[in-house]
């Protein structure tokens, strides 16, 4: 399979499987999961704590070897960490001795781009995340929702294909929470990236997703997919958002 520009950014699953040991005995996270990601599609991953959602994005990104089965991006194999995957993390791990301007120029610098350019690229992404008139501050001058404003805009700064985000908005308050998850959607929109985003919170997994990616730590259920058939911008009070987000859920006996 060839990728043009269509098609940039697909991700397949194909029969992943991953166990840890625990104790001498081999733990099963995941069991023979296949799943295609649509380029520019934006995935949930929701689940209880410990069901291996963290282990999947990890292995997405190639920080993480599968057992068995493969990963492939459009249409290739996948062998460890790639430029067209970036990840964001909950806490944005700035570097506190860079100001906002170099920290989100240092990732395309490591990569051989010249400052000159790196920062004029950088800033378009500081923009982005509308934090133009903090490009000269250090990270300790910035609130929590800035600073993971920063870390979005340092991922997409080396313009990648994927976003793999985990629990990217999990430490911010509700408030910030909430217009996080608008800019998010923008930016996704606008930059036409896929995104795969691991949350505990289902409305934030309605609010941004496609498709939700349900797994379990029960070995005896499988995950299951949800299709997010709402129209965008969506609204959390409209009567099919809240209906989605009971059937959401009730998916985990919540009422
Ligand atoms: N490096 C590791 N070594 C051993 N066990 C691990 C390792 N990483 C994860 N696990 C185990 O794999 C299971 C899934 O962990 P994972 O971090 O993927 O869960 P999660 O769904 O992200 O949970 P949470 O919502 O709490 O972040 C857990 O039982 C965990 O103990
Ligand atoms: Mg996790």
């Amino acid at each position: 399979m060839t990728a043009d520009t269509d098609t940039r950014g697909q991700v397949a699953l194909r029969h992943l499987s991953k166990a840890f040991m625990l104790n001498g005995q081999p733990l099963p996270v995941l069991r023979n999961l296949s799943l295609d990601i649509r380029a520019g599609e934006s995935l949930a991953i929701v689940g209880p704590s410990g069901c291996g959602k963290t282990t999947l994005l990890r292995l997405l990104a190639g920080l993480e070897q599968a057992d068995s089965g493969q990963v492939l991006i459009d249409g290739r194999p996948i062998r460890g960490v790639g430029t067209e995957r970036a990840v964001i993390y909950q806490e944005p791990r700035l570097l506190p001795w860079l100001t906002v301007l170099e920290n989100v120029a240092f990732g395309l610098e490591v990569r051989g781009i010249g400052r000159g350019a790196a920062q004029d690229r950088a800033r378009h992404h500081i923009r982005l995340v509308g934090l133009a008139d903090f490009e000269g501050a250090y990270p300790r001058q910035l609130s929590g929702g800035m600073a993971q404003r920063v870390g979005i805009a340092r991922a997409l700064t080396v313009q990648p294909e994927i976003l793999l985000l985990d629990e990217p908005l999990g430490a911010l308050d509700a408030m910030t929470k909430l217009t996080m998850q608008e800019e998010l959607t923008r930016i996704w929109a606008e930059e036409g990236v896929t995104m795969i985003l691991v949350t505990h919170d289902l409305e934030e997994a309605i609010f941004l997703a496609d498709r939700v990616l349900v797994l379990s730590r029960d070995q005896g259920v499988g995950p299951r997919l949800i299709d997010v058939d709402l129209p965008r911008p969506r609204d959390r009070s409209q009567q099919d958002f809240v209906a989605m987000r009971r059937q959401l859920m009730a998916e985990f006996g919540l009422h």
